[in-house]
């Protein structure tokens, strides 16, 4: 090799050892440290000025998640897809995981989204559903988790209510902001003409299809559903806890409380079938099914209609109606409302809407049932020790006699 030659080798060496050195700076700068401050900052400036740390429980139930490995199966994160936030809600923003790191956001999504998991699941949904997924879910491919529990979906260990109280904070801490640290978020972007990121400002920010709701409008729905496709959707999605024929004794019924509806022994108004469709049952393991389009909706209307097996009960002596108007006006109106509607005064304060007679007859059997035990997980108290049998017949038939179904 002659001299010259030598020389450049060397000197290639030099260079390129120099260019090595100098990318690999640059790419730790460029993809680590650099993207790391602009979060940074980003997040300083977008997260509201107080925001709730994750309490004792939930930071064990988050230890929990990532020991059973829920992170393989769900995501907390939503992207800026239209899709996403349709079916769940606004796309996360960094500051939203502050408290979270390592951050469990996963990668595959066989199940659905959790990051906005908060309110939409009543506990004793989540325990059932941990214990036995498919007691809840027909043909759920989730694992069933029942070494959080001793023995019985009802008796979680502290390790199950842990991990309940962590995905139930999941979210809330953009919900606790409200609009005020919405607002302070957008401001703090100063991006109103970037069209993506402007998609995580929108004004619903859970979206999730089976949070329920104490109240809202219902879509109009097709007047006649069809009822073998409402029977079929029915089997699949709600006889979990209703039962095939409709009596409230599912697989994944025992656990929940208040058990679900014995859809069996009630005639319903059409519009009430609807509204617990579309709003679920709020303090109930009831699920909204927003996700569903109007058609389906009211196939299922229909098919719980079909379900209605209630005979013609006997009358009441005369005498005894004005008993049962009395106990009714000194005992039962300020929950359930002076026309049986369920607005009664206390009705705004309870855990649970009391029923609205004039949208649900009860049988005369539940009705008394209901009276002599109350209805366990709910307001509604056991009347047995308060009122005398005489007195419990008669408002159990007060009740009923406020229904204004016949038009449907
Ligand atoms: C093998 C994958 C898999 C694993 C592991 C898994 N899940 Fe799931 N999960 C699913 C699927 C699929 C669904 C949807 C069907 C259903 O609701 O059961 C689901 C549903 C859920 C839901 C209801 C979400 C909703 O919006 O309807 C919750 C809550 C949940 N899982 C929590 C957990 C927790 C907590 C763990 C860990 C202890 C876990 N999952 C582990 C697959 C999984
Ligand atoms: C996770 C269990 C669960 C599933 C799944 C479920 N429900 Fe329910 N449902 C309940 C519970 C619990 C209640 C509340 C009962 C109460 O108010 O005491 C309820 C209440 C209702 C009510 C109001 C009845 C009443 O008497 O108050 C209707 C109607 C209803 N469900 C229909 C359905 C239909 C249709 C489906 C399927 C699309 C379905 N449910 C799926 C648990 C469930
Ligand atoms: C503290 C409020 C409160 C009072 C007082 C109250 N109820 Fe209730 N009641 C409720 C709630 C809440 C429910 C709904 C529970 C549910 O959806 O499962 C309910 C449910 C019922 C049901 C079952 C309806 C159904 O379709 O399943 C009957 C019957 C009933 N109440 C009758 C009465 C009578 C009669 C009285 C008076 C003696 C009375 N209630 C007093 C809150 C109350």
């Amino acid at each position: 090799m002659s001299r010259p030659m030598g020389r450049a080798v060397r000197k290639a060496y030099f260079v390129a050892s120099v260019a090595g050195v100098l990318f690999f700076v640059m790419s730790v700068a460029l993809l680590g440290v650099w993207p790391r401050r602009v979060i940074e900052a980003e997040t300083a400036a977008m997260s509201p000025e107080h925001t709730v740390a994750m309490s004792a429980s939930a930071l064990r139930g988050r230890a929990i998640y990532a020991r059973e490995g829920c992170g393989y199966c769900h995501t907390q994160q939503i992207r800026y897809l239209h899709t996403d936030m349709a079916r769940f809600g606004l796309p996360t923003l960094s500051w939203e995981t502050r408290f979270d790191y390592p951050h469990l956001w996963g990668t595959r999504r066989i199940g659905p989204d959790l990051s906005r998991a908060t309110g939409t699941r009543s506990a004793d949904w989540q325990f059932a559903h941990l214990f036995a997924p498919r007691s809840i879910v027909a043909g759920s491919v989730m694992p069933q988790y029942p070494a959080l529990f001793d023995g019985a979906p009802d008796r979680p260990r502290q390790d199950a209510r842990d991990l309940v109280t962590y995905l139930d904070s999941l979210g809330r801490a953009r919900e606790l902001a409200g609009p005020e640290g919405e607002a302070r978020a957008r401001e703090a972007c100063n991006c109103p003409d970037d069209e993506m990121k402007q998609m995580a400002f929108g004004d619903q920010v859970n979206a999730h299809p089976a949070r329920s709701r104490r109240g809202g409008a219902v879509p109009p729905l097709p007047a006649a559903g069809d009822l073998a496709r409402g029977q079929a959707l029915y089997g699949e999605r709600c006889a979990t806890c209703h039962g095939v024929a409709g009596a409230g004794d599912g697989p994944g019924a025992a656990a929940l409380k208040p058990r679900p509806g014995n859809l069996a022994a009630h005639e319903y108004t059409d519009a009430r079938i609807a509204e617990a469709l579309w709003n679920g049952v709020a303090g109930s393991a009831m699920p909204a099914w927003r996700d569903y389009p109007p058609d389906d909706l009211a196939a299922l209307v229909a098919a719980v209609r079909s379900l209605d097996a209630t005979r013609t009960e006997p009358a009441l002596p005369a005498h005894m109606a004005e008993i049962g108007a009395r106990v009714y006006a000194a005992n039962c109106q300020q929950c359930h409302g002076a026309e049986g509607d369920g607005r009664g005064t206390a009705a705004a304060e309870l855990t649970m809407a009391p029923t609205n007679f004039r949208q649900q007859r009860p049988t005369l059997d539940l009705s008394l049932r209901a009276l002599r035990n109350g209805i366990d997980g709910t307001p509604m108290a056991p009347w047995g020790s308060r009122l005398g049998a005489d007195e419990m017949l008669a408002v159990a038939h007060h009740v009923r006699g406020f229904f204004a179904g016949g038009g449907r």
